[in-house]
């Protein structure tokens, strides 16, 4: 059976594109989607690929991967620096968990250089821009072949 793979994807992600470009690129979120996808088909993994602004609909989803996913990877945003409910609804997790930024968080203000999606990460992958995504997919595609 092929793996399932789970990327994540948080609050303001969906305005990749127009959102602060300087940082963040020009790249769509939809873009990155089809290159993730085309990523791990080239790898033999399957990725189930979502984006929301919603806490609880994240935390939601990660009980989900927890029991259907062979791993997550995660861009939590603006919650990486805030939830102790997405950091649980992970820790819960018995499979491999990445935490995936498109900017270095750590050469950015200081508030961004706490995690807490870092205390229930197998790995962490961050200032690649939209490459990172299929970094992470690689990473995972390791991590459970
Ligand atoms: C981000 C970094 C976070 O600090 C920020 O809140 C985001 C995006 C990134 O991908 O670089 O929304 O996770």
């Amino acid at each position: 059976m092929t793996a399932k793979i789970m990327v994540l994807n948080g609050p303001n992600l969906n305005l990749l594109g127009t959102r602060e470009p300087e940082i963040y690129g020009t790249e769509t979120l939809a873009s990155i989607e089809a290159k993730t996808h085309a990523r791990a088909a080239a790898l033999g993994v399957e990725v189930d690929f979502r984006q929301s602004n919603d806490e609880g609909e994240l935390v939601t989803w990660i009980q989900e991967g927890r029991t259907d996913c062979a791993a997550i990877v995660i861009n939590a945003a603006g919650y990486t620096h805030t939830s102790v409910a997405i950091m649980d609804a992970l820790q819960a997790c018995d499979i491999p968990v990445i935490e995936l930024h498109l900017s270095n968080i750590h050469r950015r203000e200081e508030f961004r250089h706490h995690s807490y999606i870092s205390l229930a990460a197998t790995g962490i992958i961050c200032g690649f821009g939209s490459h990172g995504y299929e970094v992470a997919v690689e990473a995972a595609a390791k991590l459970v072949g």
